[in-house]
């Protein structure tokens, strides 16, 4: 009687071995099935990801062509044709961050070391400068406004029409940006808006110094009186189809 009690124990313990036994290899089984999954989102994840921040080509991109957007060499091994439309926004867009990048890293050094006199005189000597250091290759980059400090600056005819298009522009998807193909030209407008940094020089409230400075170095500016996230110009990229 005991003795069948005690083997009724132990196949119940038997019992109750064996089935956690076997759960634990289905859950061993289970997570093997779940781990290609697991590849799967960890590889689909940065690109849905990129894509939500506007960057899906930088994502899908392959690594060697990468390796050439990473520098300002971006500009050049495009080889111009038009049907390559989004290849040359994406180039040019490139351009643009790095000029703006550049400019503002240096005015803000400039700032810090010498207040914004020194500040003036870094974008009247630098910012030709850097446009000329990313204009190679076929490539021009420069900017331009309708309501321009330095009269080299001075928006002509075609650009004042797409300036105005970006002035009637709505949305938050700022900068805006528009290509135009011209003759043997690609052309690619990105919008410039006025920033915090910017008010206090193209603001309304400026410094007597700042005032004096820029009256000295241009007599004619007329890009003050500007509110925060107004429309204060542009970027224009250039691409020479034929270039030599
Ligand atoms: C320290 C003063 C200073 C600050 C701050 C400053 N700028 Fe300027 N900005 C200038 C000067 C000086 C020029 C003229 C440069 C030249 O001679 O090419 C200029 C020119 C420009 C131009 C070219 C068109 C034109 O009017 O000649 C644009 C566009 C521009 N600034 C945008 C900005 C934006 C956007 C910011 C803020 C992110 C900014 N600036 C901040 C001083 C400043």
């Amino acid at each position: 009687m005991t003795q069948s009690k005690s083997s009724r124990v132990h196949f119940k313990k038997y019992r109750a071995n064996t089935i956690e036994t076997f759960t634990r290899i289905k859950n061993v089984l289970n997570n093997i099935r779940l781990f290609p999954m697991l590849m799967l989102v960890g590889i689909l994840m940065p690109i849905a990801n990129a894509g939500e921040k506007g960057e899906v080509s930088k994502a899908l991109v392959k690594p060697s062509q990468d390796r050439a957007l990473t520098s300002s060499k971006s500009v050049e091994t495009f080889n111009g044709t038009f049907d390559g439309q989004q290849e040359f926004e994406w180039r040019a867009k490139k351009l643009v961050k790095d000029f703006s990048t550049e400019l503002k890293k240096q005015l803000q050094q400039a700032i810090k070391s010498g207040g914004f006199e020194q500040g003036i005189v870094t974008c009247e000597k630098q910012a030709p400068l850097i446009a000329k250091q990313f204009s190679i290759n076929g490539w021009q980059i420069k900017r331009v406004s309708n309501k321009n400090r330095n009269v080299k600056n001075k928006a002509d005819e075609q650009e004042q029409a797409i300036l105005e298009l970006f002035a009637n522009m709505t949305g938050n998807e700022k900068p805006y940006h528009k290509t135009v193909e011209r003759d043997d030209e690609l052309i690619y407008y990105s919008s410039i808006h006025v920033q915090p940094l910017c008010l206090a020089c193209h603001g309304d409230n400026l410094s007597e110094d700042v005032r004096e400075s820029l009256m000295k170095a241009y007599p004619e500016d007329k890009a003050t009186g500007y509110q925060l996230g107004d429309l204060r110009g542009m970027f224009v990229v250039e691409y020479l189809k034929s270039r030599p």
